[in-house]
C-alpha cells in the first residue's frame, strides 16, 4: 500500500513545499486548507504530475472540519501514516495589547489546529499498529525567548510541550508512531499576508489595531524573510527527519546558541 500523508496549510508556503516532497516521494497526498483557490489549484497540479491526491477544504480551529478530514482520508485511502499539523497564522503587538479576538485567532489555529489533529488521528494511527509519523509545526520561536509575536510564541510553545508529551506518551506504550516537531527559523512563504484568513467573526474593531506595530513587524520581517529558506529545502530536512528518527527538526541550526541560552537562563 502506498503511504498517505495529511498535510494541513497545506495550499501555501511550508505545507505546499511538504505536499509537493511527498508526492514527488511517490506517496499519496491529503491537502487540507481553509483557502480554497489554491488548495484545489495543488489538487489540479499534483494530479497532473501523477500523484494521488485529495483537497479537503479544512479550518483546523474546528474539531468537525478536522473530523471531517480524517473520515475523507480514510473513506478513500483506508489508512493514513503521516499526519503534517502545520497549519499556521501570525501578529504581533505588546502582549498586553493583543485583543480577545487576536488570542482566539492564534491559539484556534496554531495550537487547537494540531490539538484537534491529535485528537482525531492518533486514535486511528494506534489502531492501524503501522509505522506512522506525526509532523507538528512549531517554529524557533517555540523555543526561544524574546519581545514581540507574544500570542504566536505561547502557541508554538505549546505545541512543542504538546509534541513532547505526545513522543514520550507514545514511547512508554512501544507505539510505532513516531512524533517530530518542526522548529524552522525564517521561509520564504506567504505567512506576512496572514491576515488573509483571519475569519470575519475575529477580526479587531478598526479601533483596536495599531497598524504602527504589526505594520512595523511586517516591514522588519519581510527584509528577515527574503534571506530565509525555500519550502522545498524545509521539506528536505522533514524527509530527513522521518528517514532517521530525528524529534527535533532544526532548519537554522545557527539559532541553537538562542535556545542555549534560554536553557542556561532557566537552569542558573
Ligand atoms: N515562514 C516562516 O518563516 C515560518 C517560521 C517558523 C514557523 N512557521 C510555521 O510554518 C507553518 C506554515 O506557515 P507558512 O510560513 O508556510 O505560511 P503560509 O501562510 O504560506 O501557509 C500557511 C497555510 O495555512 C493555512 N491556514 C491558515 N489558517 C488556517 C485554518 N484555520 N485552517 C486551515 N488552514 C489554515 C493558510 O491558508 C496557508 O495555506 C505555520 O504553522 C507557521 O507558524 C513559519
Amino acid at each position: 500500500m502506498k503511504r498517505v500523508a495529511v498535510i494541513t496549510g497545506a495550499a501555501s508556503g511550508i505545507g505546499r513545499g511538504m505536499a509537493e516532497r511527498f508526492a514527488a516521494e511517490g506517496m499519496t497526498v491529503v491537502l487540507a486548507d481553509i483557502e480554497e483557490k489554491p488548495l484545489f489549484k495543488l489538487e489540479t497540479e499534483l494530479r497532473d504530475k501523477g500523484a494521488t491526491v485529495l483537497a479537503v477544504k479544512t479550518d483546523v480551529s474546528n474539531a468537525q472540519d478536522v473530523e471531517n478530514l480524517a473520515t475523507r482520508t480514510i473513506d478513500a485511502f483506508g489508512a493514513v501514516h503521516i499526519l503534517c499539523n502545520n497549519a499556521g497564522v501570525v501578529c504581533s503587538r505588546p502582549i498586553w495589547e493583543h485583543t480577545i479576538a487576536d488570542w482566539e485567532w492564534v491559539l484556534g489555529v496554531n495550537l487547537w489546529g494540531v490539538i484537534h489533529g491529535i485528537r482525531t488521528f492518533v486514535p486511528k494511527m494506534l489502531s492501524q499498529n503501522t509505522e506512522c509519523h506525526i509532523v507538528n509545526t512549531a517554529s524557533i520561536l517555540g523555543l526561544i525567548r524574546s519581545p514581540g509575536q507574544g500570542v504566536y510564541k505561547v502557541s508554538k510553545h505549546g505545541v512543542v510541550a504538546l509534541s513532547e508529551t505526545l513522543a514520550d506518551e507514545l514511547a512508554q506504550i512501544n507505539s510505532l508512531i513516531q512524533v517530530h516537531v518542526l522548529c524552522p527559523g525564517w521561509v520564504q512563504t506567504g505567512i506576512l499576508n496572514t491576515e488573509r484568513n483571519r475569519p470575519d467573526s475575529l477580526q479587531n474593531p478598526e479601533t483596536e489595531v495599531d497598524h504602527t506595530v504589526t505594520g512595523g513587524f511586517i516591514r522588519n520581517a519581510h527584509v528577515e524573510m527574503q534571506a530565509g529558506l525555500l519550502p522545498a529545502e524545509v521539506a528536505e530536512h522533514v524527509v530527513n527527519a522521518i528517514q532517521n528518527g530525528v524529534f527535533y527538526i532544526h532548519t537554522h541550526p545557527e539559532h541553537k546558541t538562542w535556545i542555549q541560552a534560554r536553557m542556561e537562563g532557566i537552569v542558573e
